[in-house]
């Protein structure tokens, strides 16, 4: 249990840290990582290039400080992370580290203006706030391991490859020791491990299964991203080195962005390649309960899962509605209203600016924020994520 007093200190001191927010962190990272060179195997390089990790992590740990009196608050938010870490294979052992080198950074950032008053304080609450991940992950280790699964990565052969059309192919994994595959919950994903070619180290990245459960193989859909860019690197080997035979690791199946059982209609808003999840959990969907498609792609190229799609919202006597956003535009709330009613479940997935543009139209149509449901691909970047 914390004191009064440190807790006092903690929240007094949050603001300053997070106005020298990005220092601290990039200091935190530089040191941490040419020091301790193996969490380069877990950390993804192109999130630490464009800054984005930086902000994640350090902002998520002020955030559950400003909260450190009434930790309950920050559980959702901490399950979401907390899937991430265990898809990741990080370990209780790494959360030291991390502790011990962001407190190092605030001292070199804030130089005297840091106390040892201060500087015990955040140690004292950033063990708090550890124990708490710690447990959670434990927890979801555990269920990973349950009914069949695996506790870190296994290796998975390429049982299939195939070009679904100019940017996406799926993969089809099958596990090398042939192991029946737990079920998984449609919206889940699986994170791929890979050393792609001239790398020391691992890259890891987070793909949604693309198929409905089954006990032989997981799919995955990988969109092709700039091969000059850092964010490309994993989904330029899997395109043109991983071929049929090949072998890659995977973690369990990980994530929340699956489905509420109830019987509300069903609107689903894809954006690009955030059909993968929405046309994973449409599959499982059984006749009778009020569903809509709402599909947008640049054009007609880029489209994925059409007849998938098709014919599955025939089964269910849907609604499935293209939207070519080269010809027509951002999707609008003249688009969607036709398909909203005030107790109607949105499941939105793509880019964040369309995410955020769809989520305030589902907003504006009276749709209450707890039947928004929505994944970003990419780290959590704002301390509101918490
Ligand atoms: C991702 C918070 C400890 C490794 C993240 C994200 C947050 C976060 C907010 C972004 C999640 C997302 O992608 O949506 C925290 C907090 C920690 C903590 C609050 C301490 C209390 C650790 C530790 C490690 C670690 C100990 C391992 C050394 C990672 C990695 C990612 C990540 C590798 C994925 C980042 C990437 O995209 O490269 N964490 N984290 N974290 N965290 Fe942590």
């Amino acid at each position: 249990m914390l004191s009064q007093q440190t807790i006092d200190i903690i929240k007094s001191t949050v603001p300053v840290l997070e106005q020298h927010g990005v220092t601290i962190t990039k200091t935190f990272y530089k040191n941490m990582l040419s020091e301790n060179p193996q969490l380069l195997n877990y950390f993804n390089h192109a999130n630490q290039q464009q800054g984005r990790q930086q902000t994640a992590l350090a902002n998520s740990v002020y955030a559950a400080a400003a909260h450190i009196d009434n930790l309950e608050a920050i559980v959702p938010a901490v399950m979401l992370i907390a899937h991430k870490h265990r898809a990741l294979g990080i370990l209780p052992e790494h959360y030291p580290i991390v502790g011990a080198n962001l407190l190092r950074a605030i001292k070199e950032v804030l130089g005297d203006a840091a106390t040892d008053d201060i500087i015990n304080a955040w140690a004292e609450a950033y063990g708090v706030i550890a124990d708490v991940f710690i447990s959670v992950e434990e927890d979801l280790y555990q269920k990973a391991e349950a009914n069949g699964g695996w506790r870190l990565f296994k290796p998975f052969k390429v049982a299939k490859k195939v070009v679904e059309n100019e940017e996406i192919t799926s993969f089809y994994l099958a596990p090398e020791d042939g192991q029946a595959l737990p079920e998984f919950v449609p919206g889940q994903y699986i994170t791929v491990r890979v050393k792609p070619t001239g790398s020391e180290y691992f890259a890891n990245r987070h793909y949604t299964v693309s198929q409905p459960s089954n006990n032989n193989e997981y799919r995955i859909s990988v969109k092709r991203e700039d091969e000059n860019s850092p964010a490309g690197v994993v989904s330029t080997f899997l395109h043109n080195e991983i071929n049929e035979g090949d072998t890659v690791e995977l973690s369990a199946p990980a994530g929340e962005f699956t489905l509420v059982d109830n019987n509300n209609p069903v609107l689903f808003v894809s954006g690009g390649i955030g059909v993968t999840p929405l046309n994973t959990m449409l599959q499982t969907m059984e006749l009778g309960r009020n569903v809509t498609f709402y599909q947008s792609a640049r054009n007609e190229k880029s489209v994925a899962f059409k007849e998938q799609i098709e014919k599955k919202i025939e089964e269910l006597n849907g609604t499935y509605r293209i939207h070519y956003s080269d010809a027509q535009g951002y999707v609008t709330k003249e688009d969607l209203a036709p398909y909203i009613q005030p107790n109607t479940e949105v499941y939105v997935c793509g880019p964040a600016p369309f995410m955020e543009s769809v989520i305030s139209i589902a907003k504006e149509l009276n749709v209450a924020t707890e039947n928004i449901h929505f994944e970003f691909f990419g780290p959590l970047m704002t301390v509101n994520a918490l």
